[in-house]
């Protein structure tokens, strides 16, 4: 049965590319794919525009979002930039890397979109329509993922509008994406902080730095924002319970596996998808939120979740499915 959508949703391509920054221009909320998740875009310099976006992800309004750029030049206008940070541009933008660098004075993002804070978290997307989008609006676009917050991350269109349909102005479909976690969220202080791992594993980074990457300690400052990103505990979440190193399935639980298959009770399960047979993180990745939304529809009691070695993008999708653990608050 076809559901009929408010939302309008247009193939990738000029048309798309046009509509999409007349739409931003004029204040609207546009959905377009980047190559690490879809993101929910407004013009940064349109407060307006970013009241609405919050309104319409339902998004507590202290959690900072970050302005896309096209290029080097349009970062520069934003944010200083300091050695680690040019380093890390150079080497890995465009891509699923997000620098949190100081603003500049003149910088155009508006305060709404930063929380008030004096630092802006910069990113030069690798997808073809995202880049589109920016050059032709001209200016920077500040874009969380487009999902109501909370729930997974959208990875196609079809899940922007079972998230977002009649809340936001236009959906451009670029079909999947290609990474699948968010991107890489890395604090330029002195000394660097991995703030979120994500789509660029911390062994690149640490590679370009000579040095290991450190975490911040999970605490809120003294103003009681959280400090990093991504430290709502729930997040991410599907609406079934998930239960992680399941080592067997109970009876009425679906399976979300990663490798071969081994597990006691599989054969009950209510269904099973697997991230990746073959066992490659980045294959995983790029499964990880649609199959969560997959099985999050099986009417199962829970998700049973298999382990997911820790290492290269490991530490994204094991970070991602520790929050989907957590119970909603
Ligand atoms: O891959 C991605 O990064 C996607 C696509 C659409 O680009 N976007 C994305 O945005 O994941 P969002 O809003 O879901 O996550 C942004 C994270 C938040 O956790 C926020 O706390 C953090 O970035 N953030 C933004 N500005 C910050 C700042 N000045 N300091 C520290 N963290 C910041
Ligand atoms: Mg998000």
């Amino acid at each position: 049965m076809a559901v009929e959508l408010t939302t309008k949703i247009i193939p990738a391509g000029q048309t798309a590319v046009t509509e999409a920054a007349r739409r931003l221009a004029e204040g609207g909320l546009v959905a377009f794919p980047t190559e690490t998740v879809y993101g929910l875009g407004a013009d940064a310099t349109h407060s307006e525009a970013i009241a609405r976006l919050y309104r319409a992800k339902g998004r507590p309004s202290f959690n900072p979002l970050i302005a896309h750029v096209p290029d080097l030049a349009g970062a520069e206008r934003i944010a200083r930039f300091n050695d680690t940070a040019r380093k890390l541009a150079e080497a890995f933008w465009p891509g699923p890397l997000t620098l949190v660098l100081p603003k500049t004075p003149d910088c155009a993002v508006a305060d709404l979109a930063t929380a008030g804070l004096d630092t802006v978290a910069v990113r030069m997307p690798a997808h073809p329509v995202a880049r589109d989008i920016l050059r032709e609006l001209g200016h920077p676009i500040v874009a969380p993922s487009a999902n109501r917050s909370g729930h997974v991350s959208p990875t196609a269109a079809a899940h922007v509008a079972s998230d977002l349909d009649g809340r936001i102005d236009l959906i451009v479909d670029g079909g999947p994406v290609s990474v699948g976690v968010e991107s890489t969220i890395v604090g330029c202080f002195d000394p660097p902080l991995l703030l979120r791992p994500g789509g660029l594993p911390r062994g690149a980074i640490e590679q370009v730095l000579g040095h290991p990457l450190r975490r911040p300690r999970p605490q809120p400052d003294a103003a009681g924002q959280p400090m990093a990103p991504g430290m709502l505990a729930s997040h991410y979440a599907p609406r079934t319970p998930v239960r992680l190193n399941a080592t067997q399935i109970e009876p009425g639980e679906a399976l979300l596996a990663f490798g071969p298959v081994t597990l006691s009770g599989h054969g009950a399960a209510a269904r099973i998808l697997n991230l990746s047979e073959r066992g490659d993180l980045t294959e995983a990745a790029a499964n990880l939120f649609s199959y969560l939304r997959a099985l999050d529809t099986a009417n199962a009691r829970a998700i049973a979740v298999m382990p997911v070695p820790e290492h290269d993008l490991g530490e994204a999708i094991n970070d991602r499915l520790r929050r989907a653990a957590v119970p909603p608050t």
